[in-house]
């Protein structure tokens, strides 16, 4: 049997022995419930991270996640997991997955360097037959013109990446995390792994792995496939919520709730599904993932007009929360300049601890810049301090009294909050989520 085949076949074998060393590159959101999901499966997974304060909180049995309790980590390291910033271990594993930041930079183009990093980081220690699988979402193309030629530059041997069944080197793949934090209606278990390997046996192998911790794998043709089908998914809901937050705002004009029609739309058995409007996109994929691909587009000389139109409209939502709430001040003879106003929720959605590119934090900063004066409350962030995007430096204030603000504005609809007791104790209540529904009160404005 030549090498490569006998090389594959160990690591097939050691796969379904549990033998296999599984190293996940990145312990964040992504990440870290997927070396739970190994460890579960008895693998003994080993974490790679540069943040220090990451590899030492797990290290001591902690979780950073909210909804990911300290002692699912012990339970790990019952399991043989690890978690260390040396990248020498990465010899030691049999499979490697990454799952590191894939943001915009400031000009809104793909900020791939976390990729390039890790790819010069792993390439010395690589070894034939090891299974290296890129899972952050990115443009089509990623792997084999950015992860595959840094990998081969840099590995100390010479190794290169298998492109044909029967060579000897590194197997690659790409396979994208479909995870939807906060929605339990789905097991993480339940959701279809999307594969695509350099070649066949690259395939074959992600599969088994993944077959180990998904009730189903779908391997499609390359990793380019792999990585457009990724995009596709988070680009119609990009489109999708863009459309009806702008019928969001024709229905207010027309006296509609736009609510009201959505519930009753997808009674509908067939050809429609639900989305929702809200103050604006959030979280580290819908609002730019998208973008990943116009970039790449324009490679082609192409230009992706309906991810271009849906930015556009979900990025003015934070503009129409802010003229909505003026207008609901103008009523009462205020306006924006020295009022005092109540954010309600920083998490980009609901029941969740995320706070990356939320609506709350342009929506605070627009109010700011307007001259109001403005709290917020998050029973998932006691502070906020300093991102990439905003500086905010504040505070949690307690949901106390709540008559002393000029307005509430809802923006995060955390299921914890006793909406009725907020509209009866608030002067006015800016309602961006339909939080409120149900209950009737004038001083309610929806938005
Ligand atoms: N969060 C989600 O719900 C979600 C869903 C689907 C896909 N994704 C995609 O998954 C990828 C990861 O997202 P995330 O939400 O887990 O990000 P995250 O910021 O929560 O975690 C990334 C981790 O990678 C670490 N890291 C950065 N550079 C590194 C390096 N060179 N070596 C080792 N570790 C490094 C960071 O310290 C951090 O702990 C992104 O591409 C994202 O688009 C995220």
């Amino acid at each position: 049997m030549p090498l490569s085949t006998a090389l594959s076949s160990e690591l097939e074998s050691r796969i379904a022995s549990r033998e296999a060393r599984v190293g996940v590159i990145g312990m964040g959101y992504v990440g870290l419930p997927l070396m739970l999901l190994f460890s579960e499966q008895r693998f003994r997974v080993t974490g790679f991270d540069v943040d220090a304060s990451k590899v030492e909180a797990l290290n001591s049995g902690n979780s950073y996640i909210v909804r990911i309790p300290g002692s699912e980590i012990v339970k790990a390291q019952a399991a043989g997991f690890r978690a260390t910033a040396a990248y020498a271990g990465i010899a030691e594993m049999d499979a490697i997955i990454i799952c590191v930041p894939t943001p915009l930079d400031q000009y809104h183009q793909p900020d791939l360097s976390y990729i390039e990093q890790t790819a010069r980081a792993i390439a010395p220690h690589l070894r034939a037959g090891q299974l290296v699988i890129l899972e952050s979402t990115t443009y089509p193309g990623t792997t084999e013109e950015v992860l595959v030629p840094i990998l081969e530059a840099g590995n100390r041997s010479g190794l290169r990446a298998v492109r044909r069944p029967g060579e000897t080197g590194f197997h690659v793949a790409f396979s994208p995390e479909r995870e939807d934090p906060g929605n339990d209606t789905v097991a993480r278990c339940d959701i279809p792994k999307v594969i695509g390997g350099l070649e066949p046996t690259a395939s074959a192998l992600a599969s088994a792995l993944y077959g180990t911790i998904f009730h189903r794998t779908v391997p499609v043709s390359s990793p380019a496939t792999a990585e457009m089908t990724k995009l596709l998914e988070n680009i119609y809901r990009c489109v999708n919520i863009a459309l009806v937050n702008e019928l969001k705002q024709l229905c207010d004009r027309m006296g509609i709730d736009i609510f009201e029609v959505i519930d009753a739309a997808k009674t509908k058995p067939f050809g429609y599904q639900a989305f929702y409007p809200g103050p604006g996109l959030g979280g580290h994929c819908i609002p730019i993932d998208p973008f990943y691909l116009s970039w790449k587009a324009k490679q082609f000389d192409f230009r992706t007009r309906f991810i271009e139109l849906a930015g556009e409209v979900n990025t003015g939502m934070p503009y129409y929360v802010i003229e909505k709430t003026a207008l609901a001040l103008n009523r009462h003879k205020k306006c924006l300049n020295g009022s005092r106003i109540l954010v309600l929720g920083l998490a980009y959605k609901r029941d969740i601890d995320d706070l990356r590119e939320s609506p709350s934090l342009t929506i605070i900063e627009l109010l700011r810049k307007a001259g109001v004066e403005v709290s917020y409350n998050d029973p998932f962030f006691p502070t906020v301090g300093r991102g990439r995007h905003y500086d905010l430096n504040m505070t949690c204030t307690p949901l106390e009294n709540l008559a002393q603000y000029d307005a509430v504005l809802i923006v995060t609809d955390h299921t914890s909050y006793d909406y009725r007791r907020i509209v009866a104790e608030s002067q006015i209540v800016v309602d961006t989520r339909n939080a409120t529904k149900g209950i009737a009160a004038t001083n309610i404005v929806h938005c």
